[in-house]
């Protein structure tokens, strides 16, 4: 990979991305009662944006009111003032030439009943997190299984949710499959016990996936992005992976990329870690089933991993360097040594603090 890539321009559908670089989503806890980001949470995405990132990714938005929140004070983006607070936000990321994305999610058997005013907590199948909840130290609760009517109800979640970004004009939507949240839960043979249509094969548990995707693209016209997350680990009870192995993976993959999106996120904890027990990375084995781009991210920290992370993907995020360094994106471009942060580093992210 030479210099000119990862500073090169790169076409997601109807948009020219300036170069590869993209910050990735990251939750802030920062909207307290009205569910609106604090100002300087809003401008921090803002600087990241005149500082050159060719994507700027919001923090994991919440898709309704009654069970979808995990977090205290998380945003949400379904009624006009939570709309009208982005737009500003939306419009300076455009000036500065740069591509705008709404990510949501619905932390399904993650979420945190206390915080959610319908006091529940719903999954695909009653099975709960063996790790108690790190917010609380209390174990997490046992989830209702999702009836028809549950499924039905969520999917609208994330339908209005769209809507509400496209009102806002965002470039873009991200559907959050990852990290052992709701849709996560449905395609893991760990979380998923369900002996219907959207439990046993991974057909079935990717059904779930399959709808919302299908439901949200109605809402989102096709000059706007639509991209997918996944990840093959979840915050809770890391040593269950989502996939038993590689053709697990792939099979996922393979359906995602049958599905009217602009793209693939990958969500890697260690983009060069190797996976499943071959000689490759997540990049490698997912290129090698979609030719969808791909976008990763996962200890991105400098040029040179930023630059071998490409070799494997079209598009790299970085979020731990991204928020502790505002200037991350000139210093890749000065190929400057710069650090590798650590998790614990990154949580400032939910203080009150304003970042620089
Ligand atoms: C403070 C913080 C908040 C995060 N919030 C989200 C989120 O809302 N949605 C998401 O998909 N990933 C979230 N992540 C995960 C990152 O997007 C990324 O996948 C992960 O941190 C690995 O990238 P890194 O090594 O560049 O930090 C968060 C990470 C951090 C550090």
């Amino acid at each position: 990979m030479n210099d000119h890539s990862l500073f090169s321009p790169f076409k997601l559908n109807n948009f020219t991305l300036k170069n590869r670089i993209g910050v990735a989503p990251m939750t802030r806890m920062s909207s307290p009662g009205d569910s609106i980001p604090r100002q300087d949470v809003l401008e921090f995405l803002v600087r990241r944006a005149e500082n050159g990132a060719a994507i700027v990714y919001t923090e994991a938005i919440v898709t309704d009111y009654e069970s979808a929140q995990g977090y205290p004070k998380q945003a949400r983006l379904i009624t006009q003032r939570q709309i009208d607070s982005w737009k500003p936000v939306v419009e300076a990321i455009r000036n500065e030439g740069a591509v705008s994305i709404m990510q949501m999610f619905h932390c399904g058997r993650m979420a945190w009943p206390e915080i959610n005013p319908a006091n529940r907590v719903i999954a695909p199948s009653p099975i709960s997190p063996r790790q108690k909840n790190p917010l609380t130290g209390e174990p997490y609760p046992v989830p209702d299984e999702m009836s028809a009517f549950d499924i039905e109800h969520v999917i609208t979640g994330f339908v209005e949710t769209a809507k509400g970004a496209i009102a806002a004009g965002f470039d873009g939507i991200e559907i959050h499959g990852a990290h052992g949240y709701l849709i996560n839960n449905f395609l893991s043979s760990y979380s998923n016990r369900r002996t219907d249509e959207y439990g046993g094969s991974v057909e079935n548990r990717y059904r779930f996936a399959h709808e919302i995707v299908q439901a949200v693209r109605q809402v989102v016209p096709t000059n706007r992005l639509l991209t997918f997350r996944v990840s093959n680990w979840g915050v809770a009870d890391m040593d269950v992976s989502l996939c038993a192995d590689k053709m697990e993976w792939q099979q996922i993959i393979k359906m995602l990329s049958k599905e009217p999106i602009d793209a693939i996120s990958v969500s890697t904890y260690d983009y060069s870690a190797h996976a499943f027990g071959t000689g490759q990375n997540m990049g490698q084995i997912t290129r090698e089933s979609t030719d969808l781009p791909i976008m990763i991210c996962g200890k991105i920290y400098d040029r040179a991993t930023a630059e071998d992370a490409l070799r494997n993907a079209d598009i790299i995020l970085s979020a731990k360097s991204i928020l502790l360094n505002p200037n991350w994106i000139d210093d890749i471009r000065e190929s400057k040594e710069l650090p590798l942060y650590k998790s614990d580093e990154a949580n400032v992210a939910y203080t009150d603090e304003p970042l620089p």
